[in-house]
C-alpha cells in the first residue's frame, strides 16, 4: 500500500473510533439531558460508574494494559442512558442502545446492552422483561454477536459497585440489589466476583483501593 493510501486508511480507522463514542463534554450533556427527561438516582449512579471506570482504567494503563481511561469514563457515564425514556427495567438496555445507535455512537450503544449481561444471558436480568418479544430476540441476537472486551467487562464491574452516593463494596451493592428485587442469581453474583478478580489480577491490587472505598 502506498504512503497516501496508508494515511487514508489510518485516518479512516481513527475517524471510526472517534465517532463510535462521544467526547466527554457530549457525554455529560447527554446524561444531563436524559436526567432532565427522567430525573432519578440513575444520574449519580452513572457518574459513580464513570469515576470507577476511569480510576480502574488509569491503574490498568499504568500497569501496561492497552486501555483509555477517558473512553472508560465516557462509557461508564452513558451505560444507563436508556433510563432517559422513563422508569423501566430491561427496556433501559435496548432503549439506550437504540438511542446511542441513532446518534452513531456504536461502541457506547453496545455498552448499554453488555453492562447488564456479564454472562450474555438475558434470563439473568434482575427485574421485569418490559420489552416486546421481538426486541428481546433482537437483544439476545446482539449479545451473542459481541465479543466482549475489557471495556464491556469494566463497565459490568463498575455497574456492580456504583451507588448514587459513591462506590460501594461489590458485596454491599449486590446485597442492595438483592434486597430491592428479592433475589440475585447466584451465577451472576459469582460472575461479578470473577470480574473483580480479573481486574485485580491485572492491576495488582484490590478494586476497593483504586476506587476509594475500604475493603471488607
Ligand atoms: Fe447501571
Amino acid at each position: 500500500m502506498g504512503l497516501l493510501l496508508r494515511q487514508i486508511a489510518a485516518f479512516g480507522s481513527l475517524t471510526k473510533e472517534v465517532i463510535m463514542i462521544p467526547d466527554l463534554n457530549t457525554a455529560r450533556r447527554l446524561l444531563e439531558e436524559g436526567w432532565q427527561r427522567n430525573p432519578g438516582p440513575w444520574k449519580n449512579h452513572s457518574l459513580t460508574a464513570a469515576h470507577c471506570a476511569k480510576t480502574i482504567a488509569e491503574r490498568l494503563k499504568m500497569r501496561g494494559n492497552d486501555i483509555d481511561p477517558e473512553k472508560a469514563c465516557i462509557l461508564g457515564m452513558l451505560h444507563d442512558i436508556g433510563r432517559r425514556e422513563g422508569v423501566t427495567w430491561l427496556a433501559h438496555t435496548i432503549d439506550g442502545y437504540d438511542y446511542l445507535m441513532s446518534l452513531g455512537y456504536e461502541k457506547a450503544a453496545r455498552i448499554c446492552l453488555t453492562h447488564s449481561f456479564p454472562e450474555k444471558d438475558v434470563n439473568t436480568y434482575i427485574g421485569r422483561h418490559d420489552i416486546s418479544a421481538e426486541d428481546e430476540q433482537r437483544l439476545v441476537t446482539l449479545l451473542q454477536s459481541f465479543d466482549y472486551d475489557d471495556y464491556d467487562r469494566l463497565i459490568q464491574l463498575c455497574d456492580s459497585i456504583a451507588m448514587p452516593d459513591g462506590p460501594a463494596s461489590i458485596i454491599e451493592r449486590m446485597t442492595d440489589v438483592k434486597n430491592r428485587y428479592g433475589h440475585y442469581p447466584q451465577s451472576k453474583w459469582d460472575k461479578n466476583l470473577e470480574l473483580k478478580r480479573y481486574f485485580e489480577d491485572k492491576m495488582g491490587c484490590q478494586v476497593e483501593e483504586v476506587v476509594g472505598i475500604s475493603p471488607l
